[in-house]
């Protein structure tokens, strides 16, 4: 069996179990999604948003690409935020990495990879910010680790610094944006604990007066 039909088949067994459990299941989500949350996460196939957070669909509205960065020029990461925020009304954004990140790996190192080095220059721009501390751990794997959790953190500035945030805490203080990462070891998620739902914390010059 091709592994492509073994997809469609298991979909169908999918399809039953879910009506199985829950008749209305498809029929209640065809009308309406309501999702609390934004998800902004890696690619990576061992790090998918509702599996690991025991979420059924319908809960979470996802945006994931390599080593989930939040580039603000990104018309793709924007229009999601933006729909997420304005149109869904999420209550929490949560930006998720990994340990075991290649993104995060690629970006330490120095081997080029193709078109791809563009996009971890964001990355090494992250590691430029904090050399100091980086610079200073020597094991391998720790090094790796602590610039996973710095990463984060950065990419849930940028998030903030975002008109489309700014604007919506000005109104109603949400949503809350939270940094996590998830450990592909042992499955477990840490709160990095930078979650935020103003902009008072932020440097005078990201500020943004609302109109
Ligand atoms: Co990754």
């Amino acid at each position: 069996m091709k592994f492509i039909e073994q997809l469609l088949l298991q979909n169908k067994a999918w399809v039953e179990q879910k009506n199985r459990e829950d008749k209305d299941f498809f029929n209640r989500l065809s009308n309406v999604q309501t999702p609390k949350f934004l998800w902004i996460g890696c690619s990576d196939s061992r790090v998918p948003a509702n599996d690991i957070t025991g979420t059924d669909p319908g809960e979470i509205f996802v945006h994931r690409n390599i080593a989930n960065m939040v580039v603000h020029s990104d018309m793709n990461m924007l229009s999601v935020l933006d729909y997420a925020v304005n149109v869904l009304e999420v209550r929490h954004v949560i930006v998720c990495g990994h340990y075991g990140c290649g993104g995060v790996r690629a970006a330490m190192g120095n081997q080029q990879f193709g078109l791809i080095d563009n996009w971890l220059r964001h990355l090494k721009d992250t590691y430029d910010l904090h050399h100091d501390e980086l610079d200073q751990i020597v094991d391998a794997t720790q090094k790796e680790n602590r610039f996973t959790e710095l990463n984060v953190i950065e990419q849930v500035f940028h998030v903030t610094k975002t008109s489309i945030i700014q604007n919506a805490w000005a109104k109603r203080n949400l949503p809350y944006v939270h940094g996590w990462v998830y450990d592909i070891k042992n499955g477990l998620i840490k709160d990095l604990k930078v979650t935020m739902n103003d902009n008072t914390e932020m440097p005078r010059f990201y500020r943004l007066r609302t109109k």
